[in-house]
């Protein structure tokens, strides 16, 4: 796997940054998730943060130029140069593109999780994430031990600002009508194996190991 570029497709809710972090850590590859770069230049107040930020509280698209540059500067860092793991990128066809030019030659597999809508919007309105350690919990699915604390870190949970009923639902559609056409981007290329993101957290992560490892395609 040493300079495979492993990219995470599904939609909001799918388990990306979940199995993200798992798979990061099985790979020793570093995990990018552009929502994450986008919600610590907010936590910090540039610009960038502070532009992205009325696109996500509506659950809008952060516009491609804004994305694409934020995530080309991240992966020239040294610690990517064996290879990376993305997550939340890319989310349209243009980014996709703008991808396929920056990795030319490099190996490249996406992963497709599956989920049906019901699950996602009862997922992401349970969900709880440790503003220390990124490490998210679900209060039905993944309770912490302890109220309110991350059992990774000791963290104080929060719930995301995106994650009410109505911005869920902008998000779905949003995901249906620019994300969806980016799996035939890969399928196309035959770089693209589905998941189904609907069982256990531990067999997802069995499953999507075995195919960053090569296997499913
Ligand atoms: P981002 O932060 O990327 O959010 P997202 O893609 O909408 O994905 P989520 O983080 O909501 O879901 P996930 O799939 O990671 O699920 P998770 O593992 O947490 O983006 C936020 C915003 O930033 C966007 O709306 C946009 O505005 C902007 N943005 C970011 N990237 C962009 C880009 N490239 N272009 C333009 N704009 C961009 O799991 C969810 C819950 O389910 C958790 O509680 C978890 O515990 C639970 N769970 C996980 N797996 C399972 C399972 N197998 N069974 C039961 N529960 C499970």
């Amino acid at each position: 796997m040493t300079s495979t570029v492993l990219i995470l497709l599904g939609p909001p809710g799918a388990g990306k940054g979940t199995q993200a972090i798992r798979l990061a850590t099985a790979l020793s590859s570093p995990h990018v998730s552009t929502g994450d770069l986008f919600r610590e230049n907010l936590g910090k107040g540039t610009t960038l943060g502070l532009k992205a930020k009325e696109y996500m509280e509506s659950g809008r698209l952060v516009p491609d130029e804004l994305v694409i540059d934020m995530l080309f500067a991240r992966v020239q860092a040294p610690d990517c140069k064996a290879g990376f793991l993305l997550d939340g990128f890319p989310r349209t066809v243009a980014q996709a593109q703008a991808l396929d030019k920056r990795l030319e030659g490099q190996s490249v597999r996406a992963l497709n999780l599956s989920v049906a809508d019901a699950a996602l919007i009862e997922r992401l309105t349970g969900r709880w994430t440790c503003k220390a350690c990124g490490n998210v919990h679900h209060e039905k699915f993944s309770a912490p031990k302890v109220a309110g604390r991350c059992d990774k870190c000791g963290g104080e949970l929060y719930q995301r600002t995106d994650d009410t009923r109505a911005v869920v639902e902008k998000r779905l559609a949003v995901y249906r009508e620019q994300t969806k056409p980016v799996e035939q981007h890969y399928r196309a290329r035959g770089l693209l194996v589905d998941i189904d993101g609907q069982r256990t957290p531990d067999e997802v992560f069995g499953r999507m190991l075995a195919s960053a490892r090569g296997e499913g395609l």
